[in-house]
């Protein structure tokens, strides 16, 4: 096979054979597809696509190129949890301990930030002493001890995702259904659950920017995952503003923490109940959802899901004590606030913007490798709907030194408008695939 053939097939609108998908997959391992030849035909399918079958070729090439994660000396019923990524995402951190504490495993296996998305890893890792890189057998005894644990994706899983994912990145070819699909699916098959629910973030701060997208990324997940035998539903959630509150990384965790004492802000309290209800579910330990749906929030109320947290984060290293002493974990040394202009209420808080200035404040990454600041990012004051007058600070900026203050001052500026009537009200659940 010339691979000049095969890119020329897909540019010209046809159809990869599974032996075209295959010889790409590891000729990018082997070095046998150079990167350009890789890119060539990563741009083609950006712009002419992939059916569900291609899709589904890809994916199996791609966990095929590394290990699987084998979780059969786990009982109980293992259900994953995956976001597609947003800005103050912080589901993960407040979902696994709670369904945890609802009787399901949650094996967690996650990513870390980077532009203008948090990663779960680079949350917890504000929390002194706690470490993401347990080894295999170290994550399968804290699953079987507490329930929950979240690791990073050791370097042996999928392979194939992570050199695509660095070309995809510098090439202009992330935003692909089929490759999305494949690059998330292909982890999570790689890591051993038995069900799977997804979180596909819509709108200003996630790669789809609307509905229709979003849902054909859910289905498409959602068929790659049937096809190899997982239980597997997607629900799709709001990225218009960011989820809850707080952005930046230890402001985040003391927003979790808040969530799991009854204190959470309303948005990711729906977003958490709404997937928790689905895991218990999918995992079989409610028939339902309503009934899910009770026993998640008799778990976050209760203070039991909070006890989960608290146990994982000590098998995980970390300081326990932060549970109930906010002041261990790392805090900005200054504070800004940006003011509300003039008054009205708040229409739109674009989710994208805010994500950059938290991390042009120093919580984020432009590259890969760069260094984060734990305390810095953004809490926001005046959420969409909030009526302000002309001088109300609308966000509080956490800082380090006036690092990036003020790229990220006009960056809110630049996300925030001020209009003259209440917005219309946004359901932050759109839509669900089954
Ligand atoms: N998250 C992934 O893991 N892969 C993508 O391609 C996009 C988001």
């Amino acid at each position: 096979m010339r691979f000049i053939d095969v890119i020329a097939r897909k540019r010209d609108g046809h159809g990869l054979s599974r032996d075209d998908i295959d010889g790409f997959v590891h000729g990018v391992l082997n070095g046998a597809v150079p990167d350009y030849q890789a890119s060539a035909l990563l741009m083609a399918i950006v712009l002419r696509g992939m059916d569900d079958q291609e899709t589904s070729w890809l994916t199996e090439a791609m966990v095929r190129s590394g290990d699987r994660v084998d979780l059969s000396d786990v009982a109980g019923a293992t259900v994953g949890k995956h976001s597609t990524g947003g800005v103050g995402d912080k589901v993960s951190i407040v979902l696994a301990p709670l369904a945890a504490a609802c009787g399901v495993v949650v094996p967690k296996m996650s990513g870390r930030g980077l532009g203008h998305t948090g990663g779960t890893l680079d949350k917890l890792e504000a929390i002194p002493g706690f470490r993401v890189d347990l080894p295999v057998e170290a994550f399968k005894q804290v699953l079987r001890d507490v329930g929950a644990c979240i690791i990073g994706q050791t370097a042996s899983l999928v392979p194939a995702d992570k050199k695509l994912y660095a070309l995809r990145d510098v090439t202009a070819t992330v935003e692909s259904i089929p490759l999305i699909a494949a690059s998330v699916m292909s982890k999570k098959l790689a890591e051993g659950s038995r069900a799977l629910v997804l979180d596909v973030k819509c709108g200003d701060g996630a790669f789809m920017k609307d509905a229709s997208s979003a849902r054909r990324l859910a289905e498409t997940m959602v068929a790659i995952g049937r096809r190899a035998g997982l239980r597997v539903e997607a629900v799709v959630t709001r990225m218009d503003e960011p989820l809850g509150r707080a952005v930046g990384n230890a402001l985040e965790i003391i927003e979790c923490l808040e969530t799991l004492k009854g204190a959470g802000p309303p948005d990711l309290t729906a977003v958490v109940e709404r997937l928790g209800a689905r895991m218990l579910v999918l995992g079989g330990v409610e028939s339902d959802a309503a009934a899910a749906v009770r026993r998640v929030r008799d778990a976050r109320l209760s203070g039991r899901a909070l006890a989960t947290l608290a146990r994982m984060i000590e098998r995980q290293g970390g300081d326990p004590g932060v549970v109930d002493d906010y002041t261990r974990l790392p805090a900005a040394p200054s504070r800004a606030v940006v003011e509300a202009w003039r008054p009205g209420c708040v229409m739109e808080l674009r989710a994208g913007a805010i994500g950059r200035a938290s991390s042009v404040l120093g919580a984020g990454r432009a590259r890969a490798g760069d260094a984060i600041d734990p305390a810095v990012g953004i809490v926001v004051a005046a959420p969409r709907g909030a009526e302000v007058v002309r001088g109300q600070p609308l966000v509080e900026l956490h800082h380090r030194d006036g690092r990036g203050l003020d790229a990220a001052a006009a960056l809110c500026r630049e996300a925030i408008e001020i209009g003259d009537e209440l917005p219309p009200p946004r359901e932050i659940v759109i839509g669900e695939v089954r």
